[in-house]
């Protein structure tokens, strides 16, 4: 049995009982606040990512531009994360970690950011291309971002939780793409990972049902090859087994009467590559 939970803003903090959240409108505003930075961010960014930058110098703009609008990048710290944003590139799936490394012509690479700001988590990730990837990959992207914009789709009252992995998954794998299990989207609000799991791979009609006053976020990793994943030795970067290139992109959301309210959309129009 699925429980729910009516929360007022100053409960939730401590609300870590694995119970589905229905916030109010107080909530949505600071969502719709937070959600909106981590899409401003997401759009400068984009004029940085070329051949030659290192994903460190990008990692170092999205601390500053968090810190400068008063918000705190939530993986600083995060179970050890000591960085402000993930950059996954190529077959890294998610969780790359910021270094020294310079973007090469041709790569496809997945940034997240999530900043805190005035208690509640705005989490979203893009694609971005340094120079001229190939076609393959491009197509790649673009169909991970129709998985994002298909599985929001499904986020409406009624509905159940595994409505947006079926709707995901049978559109990736039409386009015989692999969509990764091990990882999957998640409440958020006061908390950066909270429940539901919003799993990318589901049967219709399962999970959850969908309420008015969720908060969670749709992020689907999309395969070139097979599904299957391996974590690397330094505990965080995931990369797909047969080492084929991997996509994402998320979306935080939440579900209001008739539908749902996208937090983390680009005021700039920059939803997925190419950005020029
Ligand atoms: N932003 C990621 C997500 O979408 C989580 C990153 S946690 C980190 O849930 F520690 F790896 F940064
Ligand atoms: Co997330
Ligand atoms: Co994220």
């Amino acid at each position: 049995m699925t429980e729910y939970q009516t929360v007022e803003p100053d409960d939730q903090a401590v609300l870590r009982d694995g119970t589905i959240k229905l916030h109010g409108a107080e909530a949505f505003e600071g969502m719709r606040k937070a959600g909106r930075l981590a899409a401003e961010i997401l759009d400068e960014i984009a004029d940085m990512v070329q051949p030659g930058v290192t994903t460190a110098a990008i990692d170092d703009k999205v601390r500053e531009m968090t810190l400068d609008a008063g918000a705190v990048p939530a993986t600083l710290g995060y179970r050890g994360y000591q960085h402000s944003c993930c950059i996954s590139i190529n077959h890294v799936v998610c969780h790359g970690i910021p270094s020294d490394k310079t973007l090469k012509d041709g790569d496809i690479l997945n940034i997240d950011v999530t900043p805190l700001l005035d208690g509640w988590h705005g989490d979203s990730s893009r694609m971005y291309f340094s120079g001229e990837p190939s076609l393959k990959a491009r197509r790649l992207v673009e169909v991970t971002y129709e998985c994002l914009m298909i599985g929001i789709e499904q986020a409406k009252p009624g509905n159940h939780i595994g409505d947006i992995g079926a709707a995901i998954q049978q559109y990736a794998e039409s386009h015989r793409y692999g969509v990764v299990r091990e990882f999957c989207g998640h409440g958020l609000g006061r908390l950066f990972h909270d429940a539901p799991e919003v799993v990318h791979a589901a049967r219709a009609g399962t999970g959850a049902e969908i309420r008015p006053g969720m908060l969670f976020t749709i992020e689907p990793m999309i395969n070139l090859g097979k599904p299957a994943v391996k974590l690397l030795n330094d505990g965080w970067t995931a990369v797909t087994r047969d080492k084929s290139l991997s996509a994402q992109f998320e979306h935080s959301i939440g579900i209001t009467e008739d539908g749902c309210e996208i937090f983390t959309l680009s005021p700039r129009e920059r939803h997925k590559p190419p950005y020029a």
